[in-house]
């Protein structure tokens, strides 16, 4: 397992296009309301975005309320250049501050002194070796009253049309690789209980569920392509080998699997993700 100090992100950053895909609306719908109400209500609105990765849904944050002000950190400068080039494409880079942060180390960086009106993260606490350690970080830079909002996926709810042998291997391998490179594949459900954990009062804790869906060309594109390549190349494929859940040539089927997935007019895959509020 990786541990805080030597923190990385397992998949790598050269299969992010399905991360660019996600905006708030079709991935941070749960937190919307809130959002509205603060911005509505408080006049200089901030928000913290931890591990914001490409920062498709920090931009679209910044989009949908102008007067929030953001933070977006993340471990790897390399994906937030791509985050602060996608800002100024769609013009609201003057709205979002990037750094590089450890979510274990937050507040070295942003200083003990600062705090947010929200703390968002998404899909990042699934990839963590300690998430109550990283919850105890964003719950700390929250003012009080203030909220904490995560989203993670559960990665045993993928359902598939065409349901297939293969793609139900294809699920197993995934969720084995995840969890032997030191993430949680049940992210999403553990959320309320890790929450708590890190010091949450169970009474201010809200879990909820929210789904995606790739359905569309574009979508099974975007989504296929990414396993197609992520089982041809790259950890997800040398942790199979590493383990001896699968052969070269099972992955080969596998990539082929989600080849014909993508072609297939009626092809869809959906997956549930536990959605946390917590107001400090
Ligand atoms: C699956 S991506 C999600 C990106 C973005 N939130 C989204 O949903 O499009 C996970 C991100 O978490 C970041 N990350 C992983 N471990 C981290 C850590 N210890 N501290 C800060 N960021 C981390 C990775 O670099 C990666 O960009």
């Amino acid at each position: 397992m990786a541990s805080p100090a030597t923190a990385t992100y397992a998949p790598g950053y050269n299969t992010t296009t399905h991360h660019e895909f996600r905006t708030a609306h079709n991935s941070a719908a749960y937190l919307l309301p809130t959002l509205e109400k603060l911005c509505a209500t408080t006049a200089n609105p901030t928000m913290l975005d931890v591990g914001c990765g490409s920062g498709t849904i920090t931009a679209s944050f910044a989009q949908h309320f102008p007067t929030l002000r953001i933070t977006a950190v993340d471990l790897s400068p390399e994906i937030l250049a791509r985050a602060k080039d996608h800002a100024e494409t769609i013009g609201v880079a003057d709205r979002i501050t990037f750094k590089p942060a450890n979510v274990y180390d937050l507040t070295a960086t942003i200083g003990t002194e600062t705090q947010f009106d929200v703390v968002h993260a998404h899909q990042m606490l699934v990839h963590l070796s300690e998430p109550v350690k990283a919850l105890q970080q964003l719950i700390s830079v929250a003012k009080p009253g203030g909220w904490l909002a995560c989203r993670d996926i559960c990665m045993r709810t993928f359902s598939f049309y065409p349901d297939t042998t293969i793609m139900h291997s294809w699920t197993r391998l995934q969720i084995a690789t995840h969890d032997a490179a030191g993430g949680s594949s049940n992210a999403g459900a553990s959320l309320a209980a890790w929450a708590v954990q890190a010091g949450a009062s169970r009474d201010k804790v809200k879990l909820g569920m929210g789904s995606w869906m790739y359905a569309s060309p574009q979508e099974r594109e975007v989504w296929g392509g990414t396993f197609r390549d992520r089982i041809r190349g790259g950890a997800m494929r040398s942790k199979a080998l590493e383990l001896g859940i699968a052969s070269e040539a099972e992955m080969e089927e596998m990539a082929r699997e989600w080849e014909r997935w993508i072609e297939n007019v009626d092809g869809c895959c959906g997956s549930l993700h536990g959605e946390l509020l917590v107001q400090k």
